[in-house]
């Protein structure tokens, strides 16, 4: 029989260095149990989590450098919907995570499009919520390659810019770059990707479900100042430091989230973006907190922390003579033997590989170096 539920506990974030998630700041982690009876699906029921929405939504505006933000006070991201008194956010909302928001991309691109037969060109590195995406959608997804991760480092893991203005058309509904990639931490060149997507009216979307609350403090381009970029993916769950589920689906036009809208006869408010129904407050919330205790000094203590932190395991990789993966974001990916790879699994890291096989160390902030010290000691006498 197993044990009750009351005497079990979830796992410890001592060995976990594959993961994007993390513990969720303190502050994060008190307002997701606070609001967690409460549904966010349902603004005029639960007012405070809709206000708290609103506000999540003007945070990753600011981060995201959206046109609507204004500087003094945060973004005038409220409108006033036409047939109810509710006030909701215009420019995007709380997700379930990567997943919806990406599904949610494609899908307003996908209502918004002339195409007949759409199509979404992604680069391979696209996370697969994107396969997720097409299958659901009915769209045909277009993978391009991105070039070797063991070639030239400048272009190592990022989309071949070539290949993916081959594969645009007059079909293509959107055009996928992804601003931290899942296996190798790289930004794709955001301004180049959206010139290719212009030149056939295609929607852009950056996918920076990860490194979206990394990239302010790096000088990449990525944001909606950088380029004309109509949808970002940003979760709080993930870099942000909030409890899961929190993901974040931003828009440059209100009228890509009316795109997404159905009408919601038996609630107060009449329409409903989301994808979910009811929806969690407690990530809202704690997305909110997490904010609030950390942005923007302790986001850029992070950053900085992990960048550090990649770069000293990138050196103690090196000087045991395995080969480290270029990265733009702080993921070491490391081509160890399978066999090694396995034998630290069964060790109990929870490590887990890149398609081509490399072992992948998310520096989240769970991940210090007590912990990188452990594993190197493992991986000494295990290999
Ligand atoms: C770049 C990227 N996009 C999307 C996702 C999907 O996010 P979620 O697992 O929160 O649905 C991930 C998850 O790791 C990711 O790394």
């Amino acid at each position: 029989m197993q044990s009750p539920v009351a005497d079990r506990r979830p796992q410890s974030f001592d060995r976990v260095l594959s993961s994007m998630c993390t513990e969720p700041h303190p502050a994060a982690r008190e307002a997701a149990e606070r609001f967690l009876a409460t549904n966010p699906g349902d603004p005029a029921t639960y007012e405070t989590v809709a206000e708290l929405e609103r506000e999540v939504v003007a945070d990753l505006a600011r981060l995201a450098e959206h046109p609507a933000v204004d500087d003094a006070e945060g973004a005038p991201t409220e409108r006033v919907t036409d047939d109810t008194d509710t006030v909701e956010s215009a420019y995007g909302y709380v997700t379930s995570g990567g997943t919806e928001a990406n599904i949610q991309a494609v899908r307003a691109a996908r209502e918004q499009t002339d195409a007949n037969d759409p199509n979404v060109v992604v680069p391979a590195s696209a996370h697969f919520s994107f396969q997720k995406a097409a299958a659901v959608l009915d769209v045909e997804l277009r993978e391009v390659p991105t070039h070797p991760v063991d070639g030239n480092p400048e272009q190592a893991g990022r989309v071949d810019l070539d290949a993916l203005t081959a594969a645009v058309d007059e079909e293509t509904a959107a055009v996928v770059a992804v601003a931290g990639s899942t296996e190798y931490g790289r930004v794709d060149p955001v301004p180049a990707v959206a010139d290719a997507a212009q030149t056939v009216d295609a929607a852009v979307h950056v996918d920076a479900a990860w490194g979206g609350f990394a990239l302010p403090f790096t000088d990449h381009d990525w944001s909606f100042a950088d380029a004309p970029v109509d949808t970002i993916t940003i979760d709080p769950h993930k870099l942000g430091q909030a409890a899961v589920p929190a993901g974040g689906l931003l828009a440059r036009e209100p009228a890509t989230l009316d795109s997404l809208a159905v009408d919601t006869p038996y609630l107060e408010t009449h329409a409903q973006a989301t994808l979910t129904g009811t929806r969690s407050g407690a990530g809202v919330a704690s997305a909110r907190a997490a904010f609030d205790a950390l942005y923007p000094d302790g986001y850029r203590a992070a950053h900085e922390r992990a960048t550090e932190l990649a770069a000293w395991l990138d050196t103690e990789l090196r000087q045991r003579g395995y080969e480290v993966r270029p990265r733009d974001l702080p993921i070491v990916a490391v081509a160890l033997p399978e066999s090694l790879l396995a034998a630290l699994r069964e060790a109990g890291w929870k490590l887990s590989p890149t398609a081509a096989g490399e072992a992948r160390v998310v520096c989240m902030p769970h991940v210090d170096r007590s912990a990188l010290e452990a594993f190197l000691t493992d991986l000494d006498r295990l290999r």
